[in-house]
């Protein structure tokens, strides 16, 4: 197993997964809440970093109007095309700039950004210290980076048996770089310098089968990866997970950790 895995498995989608991700990221009301304490408004400059397939870069383009801009970054070329594809087929290219990243530094000027957000991202960067000071260089005094994720520890996919589940996700560990990230989110930003940091933690309950998706990336990284995990004890949590959403007894819950820091 390639130790930079949890980032290759960016660079390099698999077609499936792409499509997966095509429905995973499309813009919900539950997108709006979590992007809620960002104040995005009219005439702001705002960066998505790990904008995806670029669902949140052309939200965010028509609520900063055509005073404003966006810069969408990713690691992906692909979602990069997409974005690209997306902002001129709703008339925004020359809202959204979008640029494919091949590492930490971005390439904006300091001081530039009157909002930053990222939302699902942290856990897979080489180093989120870093990256928050990266963050803080960019944004600029009296701007705000609004910082979203996930704490894989603490998501619940019943009624697959905890113990289950969590052998699951540490066999598809190597998927990601810091997998409790939620939980870090304030103190790398406090060590990042930012002087006003809030965090609020949203939680979700996914009766819908949302989190399959989840469940089924997860899965496969898992197959994936080099631990002891039978093939049959991953199919096993999928089918549990997969037979419950058709019995109408699915439940899962991902919190996000909302952290918003003020420069
Ligand atoms: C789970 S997806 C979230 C996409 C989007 N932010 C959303 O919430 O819909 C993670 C995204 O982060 C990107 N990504 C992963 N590592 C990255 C890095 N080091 N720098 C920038 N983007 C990265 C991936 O390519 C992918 O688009």
């Amino acid at each position: 197993m390639n130790d930079s895995y949890y980032k290759d498995h960016w660079v390099a989608i698999e077609p499936e997964r792409l499509d997966r991700y095509e429905a995973m990221f499309k813009w919900t009301p539950a997108v709006e809440v979590l992007l809620a304490p960002a104040k995005i408004s009219s005439g702001q400059t705002v960066a998505d970093f790990g904008c995806g397939p670029g669902y949140v870069a052309v939200e965010l383009a028509k609520r900063v109007g055509a005073d404003g801009h966006v810069h969408a970054f990713d690691i992906n070329a692909d979602f990069i095309a997409r974005t690209r594809a997306r902002a001129e087929s709703e008339g925004l290219s020359d809202r959204i700039t979008a640029h494919q990243l091949t590492s930490g530094k971005l390439p904006l000027d300091d001081d530039v950004l009157d909002r930053l957000v990222t939302k699902n991202v942290m856990v897979y960067v080489d180093d989120p210290a870093a990256s928050f000071q990266e963050f803080h260089r960019v944004v600029k005094p009296g701007g705000v980076a609004h910082v979203v994720d996930s704490d894989f520890g603490m998501t619940v996919v019943d009624p697959v048996p905890a113990g289950q589940w969590r052998a699951l996700l540490d066999a598809a560990a190597h998927a990601f770089r810091t997998p409790s990230i939620g939980r870090q989110l304030y103190g790398l930003a406090r060590g990042a310098g930012f002087a006003d940091v809030t965090v609020e933690v949203v939680a979700i309950p996914d009766t819908h089968g949302r989190m399959l998706h989840f469940v089924n990336n997860i899965a496969g990284y898992a197959h994936d990866g080099d631990s002891a995990i039978s093939e049959g004890d991953i199919q096993n949590v999928v089918d549990i997970a997969t037979n419950a959403l058709a019995n109408g007894q699915f439940f899962a819950l991902n919190p996000q950790f909302m952290v918003t820091c003020a420069v």
